[in-house]
C-alpha cells in the first residue's frame, strides 16, 4: 500500500504531456476510442466486475474490473477523458444495433445516469430488439505508448504499445466464466450490483450454475481446477468443445443482468459478439489451432506477453489451412509504431500486403469482430476505420527534444557533434536498408527492402511458418483478397457508402491493384504488383527493413521485440539480454530502450524479486534464472511468463541483425547518439 501511495504521489506531480504534433484534440480522442466495431463485452457486466486477476493475486474478490487494470495489462489512462465513454486509451464503446456513424458511447448519453453498482442498466430498444453499449479494442490500444523518465510521463501516440491483448481478454473471461458457475458466490454478488435483492440474487444464482453444471459437458472439471488452482489460464484444454454451451450462458446472464423479458429476442448482432467472446474462451487468437482441435498437444505455441500478439499464423490456421497443413502458433511480433503509414508501399513485417483494406478489415475481424447472418455482413465498422485510418496519417513521429520538455539532466542532452560523427556510421552501414525507394503506380510510395532470413538471421518463425505452402487449390492470397473486398462491398451497399470515399480510403491510384503475396506458394520469386512498380521479393525472404523515424520509442527492438535496448542490439547477439522485462514503461537514456525495475516483476508477475540475468561480481559470470523461478503454482507461472521476456523461448530469439556490431566502442557510442535523432 506504501509502495503504491507513493506512486500515487510520483505521479501527481509529474508533468503529463503528449509529444507530436499533427493531430487535434478532438483527433486524438477519436484515435484513443473511436469504434472499429470490435466490441464484444457488455459495458454494464465490466464497470460491475470483479477482477479474476486480482483475485489469484490477494485471494479475495474485492477488486473491480479497472482497479489497478494499468499494471495488469499496462493499459494507459487518457489523461483528459472527454466525450467518448471509456477513459483508458485503445478501449471503445458502440450501441449495438446502431448506424456505423452514431453508435459510439458516450458520456453525455442519457442512460449513463445509472452506470454505478447496485443500479440496473439501462438499455435501448432498437427494431423491438434490446441495443446494449459493448467494449472492445481500438488502433490506440495496439499502437499507443508511453515513455516515463524521473520528471515526466509522455504519450506517444501511434508508439510501438507495451499492453497486453491476452492479459485483458484472459481476465475478462476468467471473471465472467466465474459468474456462470457461481464460483466463490461472484454472481449472487454481481447480481446484487445489479439491483437484485440478496435473497433473489443468491436463489438465481444457484440456479444459474445448475443449469450451466448440467449443460457443460466439462462443468464439473471446470469448478474442480478453478478452486484447486485458481483461475487457472490456459482455459483452451477445458473449453474447446464448449463454444456454443459458452455462448448460451452469456445470452443467458444478459437476459438477467438487463431484466429482458423471453419475448424479446436477442439482435444477431449481441449474439455474434456472445458468439466472438466464447471463442476467445477457447483460446483464440493464442491457442487457436489447440483450440480446434483433440490433438492438443501437437502444435507449438508461446506467451505473447506485453507488447506483442500474433498475427497471421492463428488467423491463417483458422480461416484458410487444412487441418493438415496447420503451423505452429509462436511467432508474436512487436505492434509497430505507426507513423509515415500514409506513403508506405508494404505492410506488415514479412510485407505480405499493399492494402489499407485489408489490412484495416483482417485486423477488426481478428480482434472481435464478426459475421452476422448474410455470408460477408459484418461487424466492422467501415466508416469509422476509414476515419481512424485518416486520422492516423496525421501522426508525427516523436523527436527527442520535443519528448523530454522536463528533463534536464545530461543523460537527456544530445551532443549534436557525436551525432554527426554517428551519421558518418549509418550512412555507411545503416542507410542502405534503412532508407526506403519510392513504388507503386505513382512513384509516391516508400518501400522499404526485403532481407534473405540468411543475411539477416532474426527469428525465423514468423517468415517460415507464413510461407508453409497449403494444399488446397485456391490460393491463399484469393481467399484473403476475395473475402475481404466482399466484406468491404457487402457494407457499402449496405449503408450506402460512396465509392468515392472508399476509393479514397484505399488510396488506389497510387497503391493500384490490391495484392497479397503468394507466401503459400513455392514460388522462386514473388511478382505480386511488380506491374505497378512494387519490387519483386526474392523466395525466402525474411523481414522488412523499417523506418527508424522516432526510434528511440519503439523498445523493444526487432520484429518480435527480443531486444531491450538500442545499445543492445549494437552488440552481438551473443552478448544481448538473455531475459528481461517487456512490460515496462520506464525509458533508459543511455542504452536507449527499457529500463529494467525489478519491482515490477513482483506487482505483474506475481512473483517474488529476483534477479535476472544478473552479473555475479564474484565469478564474473552472467547468473541466469530460469523467468518462472519463485513462483508457486501453475496459474501464477503463465502470469509470470508474459512479464518476464525470455529470448531461449521458441519465436523469441535475440539473434541476428548484428550489422554494426563490430564496430568500435566510441563508434557504436557515436552511432547511438545519431539513432536518438531520427
Ligand atoms: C490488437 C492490436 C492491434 C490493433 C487494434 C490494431 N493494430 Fe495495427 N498492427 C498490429 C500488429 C501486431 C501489427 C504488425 C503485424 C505484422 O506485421 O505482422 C500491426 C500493423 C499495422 C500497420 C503496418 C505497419 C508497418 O510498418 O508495416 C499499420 C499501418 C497499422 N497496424 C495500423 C492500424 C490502424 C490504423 C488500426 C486501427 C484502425 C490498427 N492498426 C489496429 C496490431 C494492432
Ligand atoms: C541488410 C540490411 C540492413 C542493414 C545493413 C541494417 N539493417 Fe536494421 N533492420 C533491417 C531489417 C530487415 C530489420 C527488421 C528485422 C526484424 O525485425 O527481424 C531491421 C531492424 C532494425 C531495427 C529495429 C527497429 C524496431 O523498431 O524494432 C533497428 C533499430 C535497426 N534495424 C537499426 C539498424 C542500424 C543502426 C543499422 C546500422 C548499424 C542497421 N539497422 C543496418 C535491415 C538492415
Amino acid at each position: 500500500v506504501k509502495y503504491i501511495l507513493f506512486l500515487m504521489i510520483v505521479f501527481q506531480m509529474n508533468g503529463h504531456s503528449s509529444a507530436y504534433t499533427g493531430l487535434t484534440g478532438e483527433d486524438r480522442q477519436f484515435l484513443f476510442h473511436g469504434s472499429q466495431g470490435s466490441e464484444i463485452v457488455p459495458y454494464d457486466w465490466l464497470i460491475r466486475l470483479k477482477s479474476a486477476y486480482e483475485r489469484d493475486k490477494n485471494l479475495n474478490w474485492d477488486r473491480g474490473f479497472f482497479d489497478d487494470i494499468e499494471t495488469r495489462v499496462n493499459i494507459l489512462p487518457n489523461q483528459n477523458p472527454n466525450t467518448y465513454l471509456m477513459d483508458f486509451i485503445g478501449l471503445s464503446a458502440t450501441w449495438t444495433g446502431h448506424h456505423p456513424t452514431k453508435s459510439d458511447a458516450l458520456k453525455a448519453d442519457p442512460e449513463t445516469k445509472n452506470d454505478k453498482p447496485g443500479m440496473q442498466p439501462l438499455y435501448r430498444v432498437i427494431n423491438e430488439k434490446p441495443s446494449i453499449r459493448m467494449v472492445g479494442i481500438n488502433c490506440s490500444f495496439c499502437h499507443t505508448r508511453q515513455i516515463v523518465t524521473p520528471n515526466q510521463k509522455v504519450t506517444i501516440v501511434g508508439g510501438a504499445s507495451k499492453a497486453s491483448f491476452i492479459r485483458l481478454y484472459e481476465d475478462i473471461l476468467k471473471s465472467v466464466l466465474a459468474l456462470t458457475i457461481n464460483f466463490e458466490n461472484q454472481l449472487t454478488d454481481f447480481l446484487i450490483a445489479f439491483d437484485y435483492e440478496p435473497k433473489e440474487a443468491q436463489k438465481l444464482a444457484n440456479a444459474f450454475k445448475k443449469r450451466t453444471m448440467s449443460e457443460t459437458r466439462l462443468g464439473t472439471k471446470i469448478s474442480l481446477l478453478m478452486t484447486q488452482k485458481g483461475l487457472i489460464n490456459q482455459q483452451t484444454r477445458l473449453f474447446a468443445k464448449e463454444g456454443k454451451n459458452i455462448t448460451r450462458q452469456l445470452k443467458r446472464l444478459l437476459r438477467l443482468t438487463h431484466r429482458i423479458p423471453k419475448e424479446q429476442k436477442l439482435s444477431r448482432e449481441i449474439i455474434g459478439k456472445f458468439e466472438r467472446l466464447a471463442l476467445f474462451t477457447q483460446g483464440y487468437p493464442l491457442f487457436t489451432t489447440q483450440g480446434q482441435t483433440r490433438r492438443l498437444t501437437k502444435f507449438k505455441t508461446h506467451e505473447a506477453g506485453f507488447g506483442r500478439l500474433e498475427a497471421f499464423i492463428s488467423a491463417g490456421n483458422i480461416e484458410f489451412r487444412d487441418r493438415k497443413d496447420w503451423v505452429n502458433n509462436d511467432a508474436s511480433v512487436s505492434y509497430p509504431a505507426i507513423w509515415d503509414i500514409q506513403d508506405l508501399a508494404t505492410f506488415h513485417y514479412t510485407a505480405n500486403t499493399n492494402s489499407v483494406l485489408l489490412r484495416n478489415i483482417a485486423q477488426s475481424v481478428a480482434i472481435g469482430g464478426t459475421y452476422l447472418d448474410g455470408k460477408y455482413e459484418h461487424t466492422a465498422n467501415v466508416h469509422n476505420l476509414l476515419k481512424l485510418e485518416q486520422t492516423a496519417y496525421k501522426i508525427e513521429a516523436p523527436k527527442w527534444e520535443k519528448v523530454f520538455t522536463q528533463e534536464k539532466g545530461d543523460a537527456f542532452k544530445i551532443d549534436y557533434e557525436k551525432a554527426s560523427r554517428g551519421q558518418k556510421h549509418y550512412e555507411k552501414r545503416c542507410a542502405g536498408c534503412h532508407t526506403p525507394q519510392m513504388a507503386g503506380p505513382t512513384g509516391e510510395l516508400k518501400e522499404f527492402k526485403m532481407i534473405q532470413l540468411d543475411k539477416l538471421g532474426t527469428d525465423p518463425n514468423l517468415a517460415v511458418n507464413i510461407a508453409k505452402p497449403v494444399s488446397r487449390s485456391t490460393s491463399y492470397s484469393n481467399i484473403f483478397t476475395e473475402t475481404l473486398t466482399y466484406i468491404v462491398d457487402d457494407y457499402a451497399k449496405k449503408y450506402q457508402l460512396k465509392k468515392e470515399d472508399l476509393n479514397k480510403w484505399l488510396d488506389l491510384d497510387r497503391r493500384g491493384t490490391i495484392w497479397v503475396r503468394e507466401s503459400y506458394k513455392k514460388n522462386e520469386a514473388q511478382y505480386q504488383g511488380v506491374e505497378d512498380g512494387y519490387s519483386v521479393v526474392k523466395k525466402g525472404s525474411g523481414y522488412k527493413a523499417r523506418t527508424l523515424k522516432g526510434v528511440f520509442t519503439t523498445a523493444p527492438y526487432l520484429h518480435n521485440g527480443s531486444v531491450p535496448t538500442l545499445y543492445d542490439l549494437l552488440q552481438p547477439a551473443s552478448k544481448r539480454p538473455v531475459m528481461f522485462e517487456r512490460g515496462v514503461n520506464e525509458f533508459d537514456p543511455i542504452k536507449v530502450g527499457l529500463k529494467q525495475r525489478l519491482e515490477n516483476y513482483q506487482n505483474r508477475g506475481l512473483i517474488e524479486a529476483y534477479s535476472v540475468n544478473a552479473f555475479d561480481e564474484r565469478s564474473k559470470k552472467r547468473r541466469i534464472k530460469d523467468c518462472s523461478a519463485g513462483i508457486r503454482n501453475w496459474g501464477k507461472k503463465v502470469w509470470a511468463a508474459d512479464v518476464c521476456f525470455d529470448t531461449r523461448t521458441s519465436g523469441n530469439s535475440n539473434s541476428g541483425h548484428e550489422f554494426g556490431t563490430d564496430l568500435k566502442e566510441y563508434q557504436k557510442d557515436e552511432l547511438l547518439e545519431y539513432l536518438k535523432t531520427l
